[in-house]
């Protein structure tokens, strides 16, 4: 793939928005650090991002909208949410919260949770792009995984040229480091990672805050799971992958991205079925297998 990098415009904006509403992913700049963005309402285009990345496990992503009305669709916010996001947004400040049942966000970018994180940029390029493509965007740093967060899209075209379309040069960051986190789901608000925004000012305005907080980032069944299952048991929900069709499949054509896209609304259709644990096919370890695999590895483990 042949990477561009273009300078901020209303001509590489427009470019971005189609590649967006065509299910890849471009790095833009937000006022912390260059994200990679794609469609948070296509678990496939969300996919791509780790591909992209080469990233070996699923983590919840933050999703960006242009405003807090746009938020207020995606999420529900508490009168404690709702004081953060009028103080401190546009800007450096990510607020997890309940997911709304109806908002049309895919699951691989929740990670199969039913909370989401929720930023609004104050960056004129992130701002422009949410705006023309008309979709939430989930972002993640634009760097390759296990790489520094990119400042500069310079830095973005060494960590991932020829693995993206485009990066849209807005020259460099503001702040340098990722947004500060919050949680506000009930109870306390929770401190998930220290940024821009000091917890001082955040206690403020919000009340207490508990930091170092402590939420569960990643969902996982409540039944059993059995992985590399080339055959299911009468009591099993057998999730298949290509020839192995099982119950309900990640690709039928055994296609990783497909796969990555469908799998935790598979994990929930199997936790949610009459049987009592899951199989799962074999799913290869090449590409984002590796991280499908380390999220299915992650669900069969012990749990106390
Ligand atoms: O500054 C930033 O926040 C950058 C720019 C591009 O906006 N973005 C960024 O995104 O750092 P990301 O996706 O790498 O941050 C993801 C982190 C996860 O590791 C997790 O800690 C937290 O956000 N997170 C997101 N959703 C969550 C959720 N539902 N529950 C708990 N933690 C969540
Ligand atoms: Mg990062």
């Amino acid at each position: 793939m042949q990477t561009h990098v273009l300078k901020f415009d209303d001509a590489t904006i427009a470019e971005a928005a189609g590649l967006i509403l065509a299910g890849q992913c471009v790095a833009v700049p937000t006022e912390t650090v260059y994200g990679l963005a794609a469609d948070a309402t296509n678990g496939e285009a969300v996919a791509r991002i780790y591909e992209a990345k080469g990233r070996p496990s699923f983590n919840p992503l933050i999703v960006h909208v242009p405003d807090l009305a746009a938020a207020r669709e995606i999420g529900e916010f508490g009168e404690e949410a709702e004081a953060l996001a009028t103080r401190y947004w546009p800007g450096p400040l990510t607020l997890v919260v309940p997911l709304r049942e109806a908002a049309q966000i895919a699951s691989i970018a929740t990670a199969g949770l039913p909370t989401i994180g929720l930023r609004v940029p104050a960056h004129p390029a992130m701002q422009a792009l949410l705006r023309a493509a008309g979709r939430p965007l989930a972002a993640p740093s634009a760097n390759a995984s296990g790489a520094i967060s990119p400042t500069r899209a310079k830095h973005v075209l060494k960590s991932l040229g020829g693995r993206v379309p485009l990066i849209i040069d807005g020259g460099p960051t503001e702040r340098g480091i990722e947004s500060t986190i919050v949680a506000a789901t009930g109870g306390p608000l929770r401190l998930l990672r220290a940024g821009p925004i000091q917890v001082d000012a955040l206690a403020s305005e919000g009340g207490k805050i508990e930091a170092p907080g402590q939420l569960a980032s990643h969902y996982a069944p409540s039944k059993p799971l059995r992985l590399n299952a080339s055959s299911a048991e009468p009591d099993e929900f057998w999730i298949g992958f290509g020839d192995l069709a099982g119950d309900a499949t990640l690709s039928a054509d055994g296609d990783l991205t497909e796969a990555a896209a469908r799998l935790f609304d598979v994990l929930h259709q199997a936790d949610d079925a009459a049987q009592s644990r899951i199989a799962v096919a074999p799913v290869p370890e090449t590409g984002l297998g590796a991280a499908i695999n380390d999220r299915l590895r992650r669900a069969a483990a012990p749990r106390s």
